[in-house]
């Protein structure tokens, strides 16, 4: 697999060498002519060389950027005048770019409303109709505000209809949208709620192409959902697994060959802190963690995301997970105190790459109508694009995804085990 790639552009002859690294050693080529491959080192000889020159333990299979002029020196091919490009955009990382070198809330990476304005969705998505939960704060109401943008029909999901009111008030003052806004009412944490606000959304629309599960309760003290389930993963997960299983005739009915129906499922870095435990998914046994709780419940995500991929893809209908990035501008961190947030990073590495919120909504907004993602689905995306695995000098809340995040006997498992838990009967 290939994990990274520089060109050299100030190479002082016209070959403009492309170094790319895979997961078995490195090639350096030509991108004048690809044909020229100036050599091939093995991992070792790399990672030996670099030891050598720099007294650095090397962290294979990536080498950073700041090294590769010693690669180079490792192929003969010496260059005190390289210059290292950023990555460069393809269609499934259109702002790889902008997301190379962050620096703070605000900058270079897009918003929500960018990914509609470059999709060139203003007003074109008037047929559709968008259901997003959790839009009284943060990240839901951002998503809301861009997706506004296109004309569709939206559906916020609310615990609080005041809240909610406000939210749609300031969403109509700032957009030149001109789609309807409705509420429903429900609280995730208790099923009973969540089956009446499917009932109350089919009773007001006959369509859905867009699942937005985006609520969540974050590294919380322990709590208990109104059905007796361990409170994040009641409400981040079997909430919506049920909210989602309510909805599915719709989103199918409304899939069309052209536009399949999409359901995203907006998890988190944390994922990678542990998976499901499906020996203890209450922490009866173990004794409860906040933050491997979250992870829990956000590697859930995960997994639903993926499984509604395999169970409904023939069907027109795709599942995708994503990670928004590191958003501080929201209530996601209401629970947590700076020794909690400390227990899995250094707030001061995390800032660096913080976003702002409209920033945070990018990702959701693209996996909701990107065109790239027509009729595709079953990737964990981050930083607006399908993302890659997680690696050993990531930083905390990177966005690579967890070795578990992909495994299909724990998806099958815990797809089966939340129709029980939230008492449906299995149908594939
Ligand atoms: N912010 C980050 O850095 C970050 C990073 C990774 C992942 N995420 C994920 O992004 C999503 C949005 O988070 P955020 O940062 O925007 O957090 P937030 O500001 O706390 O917003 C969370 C939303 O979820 C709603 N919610 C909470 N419990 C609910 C329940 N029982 N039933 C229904 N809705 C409920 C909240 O409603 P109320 O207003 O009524 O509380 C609020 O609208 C979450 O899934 C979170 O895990 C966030």
């Amino acid at each position: 697999m290939l994990r990274w790639c520089v060109n050299f552009l100030a190479f002082p002859s016209k070959l403009t060498p492309i170094l790319r690294l895979y997961d078995h050693g490195l090639i350096l080529e030509s991108a004048n002519s690809p044909s020229r491959n100036f050599g091939y080192r093995t991992m070792p000889e790399i990672s030996a060389y670099i030891v050598l020159k720099m007294d650095l333990l090397p962290h294979v299979p990536s080498i950073p950027h700041d090294q590769s002029s010693i690669i180079l020196e490792a192929f003969g091919l010496l260059s005190t005048t390289a210059v290292v490009l950023p990555p460069q955009d393809t269609p499934m990382h259109p702002y790889a770019n902008s997301h190379a070198n962050p620096s703070g809330p605000g900058d270079a990476r897009p918003s929500a409303l960018q990914i509609i304005s470059d999709q060139k969705l203003e007003g074109a998505l008037q047929e559709k109709t968008i259901v997003i939960t959790g839009c009284t704060s943060g990240i839901g109401i951002e998503t809301a505000r861009a997706l506004h943008a296109t004309g569709a029909t939206l559906f916020l999901t609310v615990r609080d209809v005041a809240k909610g009111r406000a939210v749609v008030a300031d969403i109509l003052r700032s957009s030149k949208g001109s789609g309807r806004m409705e509420l429903l009412l429900m609280d995730l944490s208790n099923l009973a709620s969540v089956r009446a606000a499917a009932t109350d959304f089919i009773t007001r629309s006959d369509r859905l192409d867009v699942l937005i599960a985006n609520a969540g309760v974050v590294s919380c003290p322990e709590s208990k959902t109104a059905d007796g389930f361990e409170l994040q993963m009641g409400t981040n997960h079997f909430g919506h697994f049920l909210f989602f299983q309510l909805l599915k005739p719709l989103l199918l009915t409304s899939s069309t060959s052209e536009s399949h129906s999409r359901v995203v499922v907006v998890s988190s870095w944390s994922h990678t802190l542990g998976s499901v435990r499906f020996d203890d998914i209450d922490f009866a046994r173990s004794g409860y963690d906040k933050w491997l709780a979250y992870a829990q419940a956000k590697t859930a995500n995960i997994y639903m995301a993926n499984s509604i991929e395999r169970h409904y893809r023939h069907r027109g209908l795709h599942g995708l997970s994503l990670h928004p990035g590191n958003v501080f501008g929201t209530e996601a961190l209401r629970h947590a105190t700076q020794e909690n947030i400390a227990q899995v990073g250094d707030m001061s590495v995390l800032r660096k790459w913080e976003k702002s919120v409209p920033q945070g909504a990018a990702t959701s907004v693209w996996a909701a109508v990107a065109k790239e993602l027509e009729g595709r689905g079953g990737m964990y995306l981050a930083d607006v694009g399908e993302a890659e695995p997680v690696r050993q000098e990531d930083p905390v809340g990177g966005p690579g995804y967890a070795p578990h995040a992909f495994n299909e006997q724990a998806e099958e498992r815990l797809w089966r085990l939340s129709y029980e838990a939230v008492g449906l009967e299995y149908e594939d």
